[in-house]
């Protein structure tokens, strides 16, 4: 249907975590009428849920040079390093402007900012807040920020009698759109370029309720795309809805097989499905050991890291061993920390865990890696930009380059804040309004197109399928993958949506979102079959080797005219 309402902007950021809301800050602080649009309410993505906190070489004796060290290793080959290096050195003044911007970390005894260690890391880098709530305080302190810069006009106006776009956004103010649901990027048919979104608000109404935003540069910053498996650490909203756009749009995706598995999630049982409560890595960071049901550490000379080692490592010692004993679960002991350190240190986790009726204080926590983070994402330059002139991507719904097969722990965050900033720079500059993709960072590793792109049409499919494809994913596509499971998990995704063919479900909210997840899940499941290797986080069965000689390269994805 045509949009009931336009509102007319400079920048459309879509998604409000700590990427999306630091480039609606940097672009309004620029002078950029800004609108942003999220899913649900501003806080409710996953940047809320960030326990451990946020890496940056900010300790003494602590140097960018030795963050990239570490970034490097864990990326497994893989890490575009000048985006790596772009990273560490941004990143610690990133962090100082988040501070002063009004996020409040834990401070040390000394009175500089409190810093832990996470695995992968050699140093004390991790600066956090709240104890384990650094994600939840950073959401607080930028939803402030945002909401200062709330336009006095009322609600969005509908276009007037001759159809022109509502305007009256003053310069240097951000409007938020909440609970709408981003469907399709606007183009020009004149030379393909990006002039914004169409957007469903839910609440009104199937009809009523579809809007747009007219702007020339659209920012992505949609997270993560988690919900694609059964049980993961994302929230619900975490349905890949930015890669989705940007595939109709036909924009490049990259990395999509490169899965993140964190090591501790709390066990709730065989069938518990959806968010599941994360046990942070700086808990381990703090000295909790990794133990089977006798007591053992099996994590002891796997690595000289053992507990602390880079994130993939941990899950495989930890699925291993669950092969080895037969066991669903393994746990995490930290009772020599006392009730005080838990209370003070890790309350957001204590609670989750005797909410569920395990005391960490008096008995270890039953724990197994669950889906965490996606690696790639829509295909970006330095400067954030994606292939499609004027449609930016950050945070985990881009692929800079930066986490190449497995993500260093809490880089996240930072890649979020760093590339975000390099966003606005990039728009404030008006480079995106007249130049082409051509000046684009080319990454140091060669990019291949996936012989795998699918010929994928995008079927509305009823919300009900949403469990069927995470089931499929997790048993086809998960910590362990092999390519009779991922060629199962294709055809299994393939015939959901010949299921639909005759009876497409109706346009809502639920059916989008489960059409993204369909749509991220089979692009994910035809590179993960792609790559006959094991690297980093994507850890085939039947090709258990790391081939450098054929794979040290990206698989880059995007979908012919024909099938978006
Ligand atoms: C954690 O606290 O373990 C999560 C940190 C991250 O995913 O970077």
């Amino acid at each position: 249907p045509p949009p009931g309402w336009i509102i007319d902007a400079d920048v459309v950021v879509v998604g409000s975590g700590v990427a999306g809301l630091t480039a609606a800050l940097r672009c309004a602080a620029a002078g950029s009428r800004t609108v942003v649009v999220t899913k649900a309410r501003l806080d409710d993505g996953s940047t809320r849920w960030a326990q451990g906190g946020i890496a940056a070489a900010l300790g003494e004796g602590d140097t960018p040079e030795q963050h990239l060290d570490d970034t490097l290793v864990a990326g497994a080959g893989l890490c575009d390093e000048m985006a790596v290096r772009t990273l560490v050195t941004e990143g610690p003044d990133a962090v100082r402007r988040l501070i002063a911007s009004g996020a409040q970390f834990d401070v040390s005894r000394t009175g500089g900012i409190a810093l832990t260690r996470e695995g992968g890391h050699h140093r004390s880098r991790i600066a956090h807040a709240g104890g384990d709530a650094t994600g939840a305080e950073i959401s607080r302190a930028l939803v402030q920020a945002v909401r200062t810069h709330a336009p006095a006009a009322p609600a969005p106006a509908a276009p007037d009698a001759t159809g022109a776009p509502a305007t009256g956004l003053p310069q240097g103010s951000i409007r938020t759109v909440e609970n709408a649901l981003v469907l399709d990027l606007l183009t020009s048919p004149d030379d393909g370029r990006t002039t914004g979104v169409t957007l469903h608000v839910m609440g009104e109404g199937q009809h009523d309720g579809v809007g747009a935003v007219h702007a020339p540069a659209v920012v992505l910053a949609t997270g993560g795309m988690g919900q694609v498996f059964s049980a993961t650490t994302n929230p619900a909203v975490s349905t890949g809805d930015g890669v989705a756009l940007a595939l109709r749009a036909g924009a490049e995706v990259s990395d999509l097989e490169f899965v993140q598995f964190h090591p501790t999630v709390l066990y709730l049982g065989r069938e518990a499905e959806g968010q599941q409560p994360l046990i942070s890595e700086a808990v381990r960071g703090e000295g909790a050991y990794l133990v089977d049901a006798d007591g053992e550490r099996f994590m002891l000379g796997r690595h000289e890291l053992a507990e602390l080692a880079p994130r993939d490592i941990v899950a495989k010692g930890i699925m291993r061993r669950m092969r080895e004993r037969g066991a669903e679960h393994m746990y995490l002991d930290a009772r020599h920390f006392g009730a005080e350190m838990w209370e003070h240190r890790f309350p957001t986790i204590l609670a989750a865990c005797r909410a569920h009726g395990i005391d960490p204080v008096t008995e270890p926590i039953p724990v197994a890696p669950a889906a965490h983070y996606a690696s790639g994402g829509v295909r970006t330059d330095l400067r954030g930009r994606t292939t499609v002139p004027g449609l930016y991507a950050c945070g985990e719904a881009a692929c800079t380059g930066v986490h190449g097969a497995n993500r260093l722990a809490s880089n996240s965050l930072l890649e979020g804040l760093v590339f975000a900033e390099r966003i606005a720079q990039d728009i404030a500059q008006g480079i995106a309004q007249d130049s082409t993709h051509g000046d684009a960072h080319e990454p140091t590793l060669p990019a291949t197109e996936s012989a795998a792109a699918p010929a994928l049409t995008t079927p509305l499919l009823p919300a009900s399928a949403r469990t069927a494809i995470q089931r499929i994913m997790t048993e086809g596509a998960g910590v362990l993958r092999s390519g009779t499971s991922l060629t199962r998990a294709a055809a299994q995704l393939a015939a959901l949506s010949a299921d639909t063919e005759h009876k497409p479900a109706e346009p809502g909210v639920d059916t989008w979102e489960t059409a993204n997840l369909h749509l991220v899940a089979r692009v994910l499941v035809a590179a993960a079959l792609r790559r006959t290797e094991t690297r980093g986080c994507h850890w085939r069965e039947d090709h258990p080797e790391r081939d450098d000689a054929v794979w040290r390269r990206h698989l880059t994805v995007s979908l012919r005219p024909d099938a978006r």
